[in-house]
């Protein structure tokens, strides 16, 4: 019986716990936005990056390419990034933190809302969504005296825009010439190379370009563990095609990559897909992908009809032409672009909440206890499968280290050799591993093992020479 109620303080605690993610730095006392994933966590992280790998270029018609993190200063130029990706600041003159200005309004709505003040709340809402300047973001401050939850005072200073962009110097000089930036998403290093490998695939429109890579955005308030950072990595895949054709493309690829997280195993009721309402500049459809967190939905990926804005700019910025040239009906255009942008650590987030369960359970001695199961996707799962000998005898640990080192070929494998078997099963639980095997007494004489899976916790005997066959058919 499952008695879940999930908590952003039990998926913390896991992850620390078994190693999955760690904070940066921690001997230093850490590094406020940055964190590191442990050896379990690496397996998720990788694991998640595959399946979206496999699934945008095992496909004829998406190449993938990796591009560096540090690109010429005037691809931002280009792409408005230097002059517009940046978000409303405020100080507090006492304490001297800074926020985000429309997230201490949406606090303070939330607190409205709280206190059951919704004919307030609404009203606070609208000012906010019609906002159009820093000063109107400071007048509605001031007006509804809100206050830092730090030093309890409304003494502001006025709203300010802060890049998001980190900056850095290429070379020995740091002078303004030598400002480069770390890339604040994957798909400016697509769209520069949209021509390279249009010329050296052979491909014709519609094709894509997929990439996944670290991205840096240096948000003013990190939150909620990985899902607002400010090193994190993205799985973009950039789809070009022929200027009125986007439509079309755009509600496919919605349908692709709402496949993806269901044959991934995401529950229905956590994800939801939201038409964005106010559309950027660039894009003629949007829609946000969002899962259902312990503390409220939030974004995973975001999927844009992106028109032929950012083709066009670089095409005025760099000189150079960015068109396709149908080679049959000579057609020249710019192609529009069908953009799939997802948080490779929020999927991580996701994924691990949409996988941790806490069961009730009979114990070996026929009394109840609580286990704790993360119910992956095989595909997704760290370790594929743990090999246990029963008990330390000569025989049987023979047998399981021989099959323990030849299933490692092919997947990721734990041996596990101490403790009941109950307690065994309870670990490889906590951390996900789909199949137990145990290697018994009867293994001797009819070179058989049990295999035990994770979710039912049933038991099947299974020849040895067909063990890896067996779990392959089941992942
Ligand atoms: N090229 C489009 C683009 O970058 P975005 O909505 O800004 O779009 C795409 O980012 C995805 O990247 C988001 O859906 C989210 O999953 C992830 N992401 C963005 N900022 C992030 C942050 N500070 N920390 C973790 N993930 C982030």
């Amino acid at each position: 019986m499952s008695t879940t109620k999930i908590t952003m303080d039990s998926i913390l605690s896991l992850s620390k716990r078994r190693g999955f993610v760690f904070q940066s730095s921690e001997i230093y006392g850490g590094l406020n936005g940055c964190w590191d994933y442990g050896p379990l966590g690496v397996e998720l992280l990788r694991n998640i990056k595959e399946a979206w790998w496999k699934s945008m270029t095992y496909r004829d018609d998406i190449e993938g390419i990796d591009a560096s993190i540090l690109m010429h200063p005037r691809t931002w130029e280009a792409s408005g990034h230097l002059s517009q990706f940046s978000d409303p600041m405020i100080d507090n003159k006492t304490s001297k933190s800074r926020y985000r200005a429309d997230t201490l309004i949406e606090e303070y709505i939330a607190k409205l809302r709280n206190k059951n003040k919704t004919i307030k709340a609404d009203e606070v809402e609208k000012r906010l969504a019609s906002v159009s300047s820093n000063e109107d973001y400071y007048s509605i401050i001031i007006d509804e005296g809100i206050t830092d939850p730090v030093s309890g005072t409304a003494e502001w200073t006025e709203v300010r825009n802060f890049n998001l962009m980190f900056k850095t110097y290429l070379g020995p000089t740091e002078d303004s010439n030598a400002v480069v930036y770390l890339r604040p998403e994957t798909a400016q290093g697509i769209f520069v190379n949209f021509k390279n490998v249009l010329d050296t695939s052979r491909q014709k429109i519609p094709f894509g370009i997929a990439q996944i890579g670290k991205s840096f955005r240096n948000e003013i308030n990190t939150k909620n563990f990985l899902f607002r950072t400010r090193e994190f990595e993205q799985m973009e895949m950039q789809y070009f095609v022929k200027p009125g054709t986007h439509k079309e493309y755009y509600e496919e690829w919605v349908q692709i990559r709402r496949d993806w997280y269901k044959r991934l195993g995401m529950k229905d009721e956590s994800l939801r897909f939201k038409n964005h309402e106010k559309l950027a500049h660039y894009a003629d459809a949007a829609v946000d992908i969002e899962f259902l967190f312990p503390f409220g939905w939030g974004e995973i990926e975001g999927i844009h009809s992106r028109t032929d804005f950012d083709l066009m700019k670089h095409q005025e910025f760099s000189g150079k032409k960015l068109e396709f040239v149908d080679t049959v009906t000579k057609d020249r255009f710019v192609p529009y672009v069908v953009e799939t942008a997802a948080g490779a650590s929020r999927n991580f987030m996701a994924f691990l909440c949409n996988a941790y369960d806490e069961e009730t359970v009979t114990d070996d001695k026929g009394g109840e206890e609580v286990r704790t199961v993360l119910r992956f996707s095989p595909e997704l799962a760290p370790v594929t499968a743990a090999v246990f000998p029963l008990i330390n005898n000569e025989n049987l640990l023979e047998i399981s280290t021989k099959l323990y080192k030849s299933l490692q070929q092919s997947m990721k494998v734990q041996f596990d050799k101490s403790g009941a078997i109950g307690r065994r099963y309870r670990r490889q639980d906590e951390i996900g591993t789909p199949f137990c095997i145990t290697v018994d007494f009867e293994t001797i004489d009819d070179q058989c093992v049990t295999i035990r899976e994770r979710d039912s916790m049933m038991q099947e005997r299974v020849s040895l020479d067909q063990v890896r066959s067996y779990i392959q058919s089941k992942m």
